[in-house]
C-alpha cells in the first residue's frame, strides 16, 4: 500500500505558557483524502493544522510529510521547509493574517510571483482562481475594505494560486452567507476530485457529509476516525466529544420518535430524499431539485 502523505506519531504540542494542546496524537492521512477534523472548541484543531503546515514545532513525536521529516529544528530554520511551502497551502480562519497587499489581485498573485513563474503563467493562475471563487469583481478592491466573506474568498484564492497538493482549511465556512458557504463546500469537493489532499478543521457538522471522505474526531488526541456514517452514528462518541449530528439527521431522529420509519438515518439532504422516496409516502421529488443538491454523502 502507498505510504500516507502525512503521518503523525505520538505528536504532542505544548504552548510556551505550558498549555498542552495536543497529547500523543497518531494520525495517518492518505493522498486524495478529504478529511474533516471535528471537535469542541479548544480541541486542538487549529494547532494541528499549524503543525502540519510546519508553522509551529512539535514538542515530541514525529511528523512526516511526503516521506520527509518535519522536525522542530527545521521549523525553526524555516528555509529548510521551502519544499513544504510549495506543496502545502493553509487557509487561516482569520483572513487578515494572509492579506497584506493593496488589492485582491496583488494578494492572489503574490505567491506565484515569488515562485518566479513566467508572467503569463502568473496571470492565468490569478484569473483562473478568481473565476473558480467568483471574485473577478473584487480584483482591484482593497482587502482591508472587504467583508469577512469576501476576504475569506480572496485568501483562499491566494492559496489556490500556488496550486498546492495538500490544502488545509481552518473553519472555511464560518461567517459566510448560505450561497458563499455552498460555494466553499463545492470548492472543497472539486479540490479532492482533482486529486488534492484536503484537510478541513470545522465545527460546521452540516457541511461535513457533503465534502468529507473521512471524519477525524479530535480532543487533544484522535478520539475516533472513520466514514461519516460510522462516526456520526456513535452516540457515546458524540456525547464525549460534544459533537452534534447534522440538522437533517436530527429532524429524522425526531420523525422516527413519532413513528416515521426509516431504514437508516440520513446524514445529508440527498440521503434524506432517498429515504423519503423509498418510504410509502407519496412524495414527488423533481429530479432537477435533487441534482442541485448533489453531495459527497451519497456518491
Ligand atoms: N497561542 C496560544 N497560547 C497558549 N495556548 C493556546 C494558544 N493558542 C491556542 N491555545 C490553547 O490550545 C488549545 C487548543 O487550541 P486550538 O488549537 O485553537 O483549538 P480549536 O481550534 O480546536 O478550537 C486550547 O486550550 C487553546 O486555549
Ligand atoms: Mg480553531
Amino acid at each position: 500500500m502507498e505510504q500516507p502523505i502525512i503521518s503523525l506519531k505520538g505528536v504532542t504540542y505544548k504552548y510556551p505558557d505550558g498549555n498542552v494542546a495536543l497529547d500523543g496524537l497518531d494520525l495517518d492521512i492518505n493522498k486524495g483524502e478529504a478529511i474533516a477534523i471535528v471537535g469542541p472548541n479548544g480541541a486542538g484543531k487549529s494547532t494541528l493544522l499549524q503543525i502540519i503546515a510546519g508553522l509551529i514545532p512539535i514538542s515530541s513525536g514525529t511528523l512526516t510529510i511526503m516521506g520527509k521529516g518535519v522536525t522542530a529544528d527545521n521549523v525553526e530554520k524555516s528555509h529548510e521547509l521551502e519544499w513544504l511551502r510549495r506543496k502545502l497551502g493553509i487557509v487561516f480562519q482569520d483572513s487578515d493574517v494572509a492579506l497584506f497587499n493593496s488589492t485582491a489581485w496583488n494578494d492572489i498573485i503574490f505567491g506565484p510571483l515569488h515562485l518566479g513563474l513566467p508572467t503569463e503563467e502568473i496571470v492565468s493562475r490569478g484569473e483562473r482562481v478568481m473565476e473558480q471563487l467568483g471574485i473577478q469583481h473584487l480584483r482591484d478592491r482593497a482587502p482591508y475594505h472587504m467583508s469577512g466573506g469576501e476576504k475569506r474568498k480572496v485568501s483562499i484564492a491566494s492559496v489556490l494560486s500556488l496550486e498546492p497538493e495538500i490544502l488545509l482549511f481552518d473553519e472555511p465556512t464560518s461567517d459566510l452567507d448560505p450561497r458563499s458557504r455552498r460555494g466553499i463546500v463545492d470548492l472543497l469537493k472539486r479540490m479532492t476530485s482533482e486529486g488534492k489532499t484536503v484537510i478541513v478543521a470545522t465545527h460546521d457538522v452540516n457541511a461535513v457529509p457533503d465534502f468529507a471522505t473521512r471524519i477525524v474526531v479530535l480532543k487533544r488526541r484522535v478520539l475516533a476516525s472513520g466514514d461519516v456514517r460510522t462516526v456520526l452514528s456513535n452516540e457515546s462518541l458524540l456525547e464525549t466529544s460534544e459533537l452534534d449530528v447534522p440538522e437533517i439527521t436530527r429532524l429524522f431522529k425526531v420523525l422516527s420518535s413519532i413513528g416515521y420509519t426509516t431504514s437508516e438515518l440520513p446524514f445529508c439532504i440527498d440521503e434524506a430524499v432517498k429515504q423519503i422516496k423509498a418510504s410509502s409516502a407519496r412524495v414527488h421529488v423533481h429530479p432537477s431539485t435533487v441534482s442541485n443538491m448533489e453531495s459527497r454523502c451519497d456518491p
